[in-house]
């Protein structure tokens, strides 16, 4: 049977070669060939949404303390890239919707949540998805599966992905216990072998398993029949795919 080629999804845009998750690093992806993007998502203290991997400012940034402490003002005007590389002093911190604007309509978008902030995440990204109506473009993942059961209970057309570390005994039984339609399966690449992927895949589930960098993964999971590669390198990705 042919099996397609695995999607090429840029972990926090093309973390591996920009600062993750601005969006030079969103820009990059897509022009080194992603055709979805990974992103993580925090809450201001005025409710923004913004992009950031860390619920604090100071490894990525040239700020401190905590998101959800700040106002979007204060947080508009840190400096993002300076960390990674002189080369992009002046990357900010994106709002979600800022991204939205980069990424053309047609491309995945994976919006990992990291924190429920006591409900305000969902309600502020339900409201945004309601308005932005992309609805195909866009897959909802977290480790917080609470998280990804009450958003899906709560707006039918998005896309959820289940988010975890753990090599679970059933991967395809344990998405059947949420009692929700689940879209994907977002497993770490160590967790998932052939015969858990052949059987999620073949149960109708996308996996897209995180965070895969080396050649011998890509590989792996390739021949394994993965629906998508999570990588900081998707210029890496693609070249391995297209060779
Ligand atoms: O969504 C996949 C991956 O990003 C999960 O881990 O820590 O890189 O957000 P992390
Ligand atoms: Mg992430």
């Amino acid at each position: 049977m042919h099996t397609p080629k695995p999607i090429i999804i840029g972990h926090r845009g093309a973390a591996g070669e920009a600062p993750e998750n601005t969006l030079a690093s969103f820009v990059l992806a897509l022009s080194q060939g992603a055709q979805a993007i990974e992103l993580d998502v925090h809450i201001t203290k005025d409710g923004e949404i913004v992009v950031c991997h860390d619920g604090t400012l100071d490894r990525t940034t040239n700020g401190s303390g905590l998101i959800c402490d700040k106002p979007w003002a204060v947080i508009q005007k840190l400096d993002a890239g300076a960390w990674f590389s002189e080369k992009f002093r002046g990357e900010r911190i994106p709002l979600l919707s800022e991204v939205f604007d980069v990424v053309p309509k047609g491309t995945l978008i994976n919006v990992e949540v990291k924190h429920a902030y006591e409900g305000r995440m969902e309600k502020a990204l339900l409201a945004f998805f309601r308005e932005v109506n992309r609805y195909e473009d866009v897959v909802v993942s977290s480790f917080d599966h609470k998280v990804i059961q009450r958003l899906k209970r709560a707006e039918p057309a998005l896309k959820v992905g289940l988010l975890y570390a753990a090599n679970l005994i059933d991967h395809t039984g344990y998405a059947k216990l949420l009692e929700v339609e689940v879209y994907s399966l977002h497993p770490h690449y160590h967790s998932m072998d052939e015969t858990d992927i052949a059987s999620a895949t073949a149960a109708g589930l996308a996996v897209y398993p995180y965070t895969v960098n080396e050649l011998s993964d890509y590989q792996r999971l390739t021949n394994a029949g993965v629906t998508g590669i999570i990588t900081d390198f998707p210029g890496r990705l693609k070249a391995f795919l297209h060779t």
